[in-house]
């Protein structure tokens, strides 16, 4: 075999080795000496790489009584020479040089060859060759080959490096990930018991002021209560959202499937927030079919969708405007709900990310109105839970319809 189709197998067989993920660093370094063995036809090799900045190490030898020996930089020797001058050394019989006279005889009168494992400028081993096979030197083209095989035991080794030190930082990331994990899950438990114990005090508070407005004659102070009485409600909806929403994303909320009365619904859902509309002199308009139609859902999920639109279409309609609520049947047990309202409607390019959580689109200034943008993003869930879709269409002229099927056939819980 001519000594370049020799090369080039040995530098494919490398490349193999270096590529194969399976090998371990210590049989991928045995398996490229064993090439470069037979590639430069000798009797002895080795690999040393650094073991620490003053030390080498044999990592990999025909002679395997040597692997793990290590050798101080500071003793004179041919790999200290090599590793200091950045140099390959060659030494034969003929040779003249100090090092070449001094260390000959260690080698048993055979020619050795060592070079530098060179990587960014920055010694990182050596690999040495000697007692070659038939003859007592080494011809300058065998010696160019171990050079141009050098090149490429570097990039195995850096390989390794390089996928040693990712699975390093990605075994560090995970450990990251899962104590992060872990916290968060701390934080988000510790958060859903807070929200959780807040409903009770406030539906105390609630269920008091109620008393205290059946009490009080149309007086002054009536207004007083009536505006609690909203503040109280819009805090209660706001604890049910992220409580509502913490369980659906970690699926531990059951809907409760019942046959439900679509007007009903519509009705009972309207009755808490009357008092928010008050002070804002507007028109409720309920838009039903004649026949009365029938769904199967989660009465009070359905309800809260319901109040948070409606809650909504409160916020944005100008004083004075009607708002339509209603639903249709589209076939037997699918009904569609829909709120419609003459506010300032939403850009077609936002129509999509207001059921996304925490989006607003504009940032309430007045200080008064208290919003956390988690309304639409329940609707959203509390709909899709159902095996339904929501969506908004906003006509050309002014306001918004916001529109929920509930299919007749559940489709998950
Ligand atoms: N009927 C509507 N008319 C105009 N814009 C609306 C209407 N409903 C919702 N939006 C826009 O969509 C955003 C998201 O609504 P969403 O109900 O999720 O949040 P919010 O009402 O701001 O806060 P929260 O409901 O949590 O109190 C609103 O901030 C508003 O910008
Ligand atoms: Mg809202």
């Amino acid at each position: 075999m001519s000594p370049e189709r020799s090369m080039l197998d040995v530098l494919g067989s490398i490349a193999d080795i270096a590529n194969d993920r399976r090998l371990e660093f210590g049989i991928k370094l045995n398996r490229i000496l064993m090439a470069i063995t037979e590639c430069m036809q000798v009797n002895k090799s080795s690999i040393m790489l650094f073991k620490n900045s003053k030390t080498l190490e044999v990592v990999a030898s025909t002679n395997p009584e040597i692997v793990g020996v290590q050798q101080s930089l500071d003793v004179d020797s041919p790999s200290s020479w090599v590793v200091k001058n950045k140099k390959p050394l060659y030494v034969d019989s003929s040779s003249q040089c100090d090092i070449a006279i001094k260390r000959f005889r260690h080698y048993k009168g055979d020619a050795f060859f060592l070079v530098p494992l060179i990587n960014n400028n920055k010694v990182i081993g050596v690999i040495n060759v000697t007692e070659k096979i038939g003859s007592d030197r080494f011809a300058a083209a065998e010696r160019d080959i171990l050079l141009h095989i050098m090149g490429h035991v570097i990039i195995a080794l850096e390989n390794h490096r390089l996928a040693e030190s990712l699975q390093k930082k990605k075994k560090t990331l995970q450990k990251k990930n899962l104590e992060l994990r872990k916290l968060e899950k701390l934080r988000t438990d510790l958060f859903n018991m807070l929200i959780h114990d807040l409903k009770g005090p406030i539906s105390e508070i609630v269920a008091n002021l109620d008393i205290l407005s059946y009490t009080l004659t149309e007086n002054e102070n009536l207004a007083f209560v009536e505006t609690a009485q909203a503040g109280c409600n819009t805090l209660f909806n706001m604890v049910s959202n992220l409580l509502d929403i913490a369980r659906l994303e970690e699926g531990r909320l059951e809907l409760m499937h019942e046959q439900i009365d679509p007007g009903g619904l519509i009705k009972d859902s309207l009755a808490g927030l009357l008092v928010s509309v008050k002070s804002r002199d507007l028109t409720f308009q309920e838009d039903f079919p004649e026949t009365t139609g029938a769904c199967t859902g989660d009465r009070s999920l359905l309800t809260r969708v319901l109040q948070n639109l409606l809650t909504n279409a409160i916020q944005y309609s100008p004083t004075g405007g009607t708002i339509t609520v209603g639903y249709r049947e589209i076939v037997t047990g699918a009904i569609e709900f829909f709120v419609e309202d003459e506010g300032p409607g939403i850009p077609e390019e936002s129509r999509e990310m207001i059921f996304n959580k925490y989006k607003q689109l504009d940032k309430k200034s007045d200080g008064r109105t208290y919003t956390t943008g988690l309304g639409l993003a329940f609707c959203k869930m509390a709909v899709e839970a159902h095996g339904g879709r929501i969506t908004v269409e906003c006509p050309e002229t002014k306001g918004s319809r916001f529109f929920f099927l509930v299919p007749s056939k559940k489709k998950s819980t």
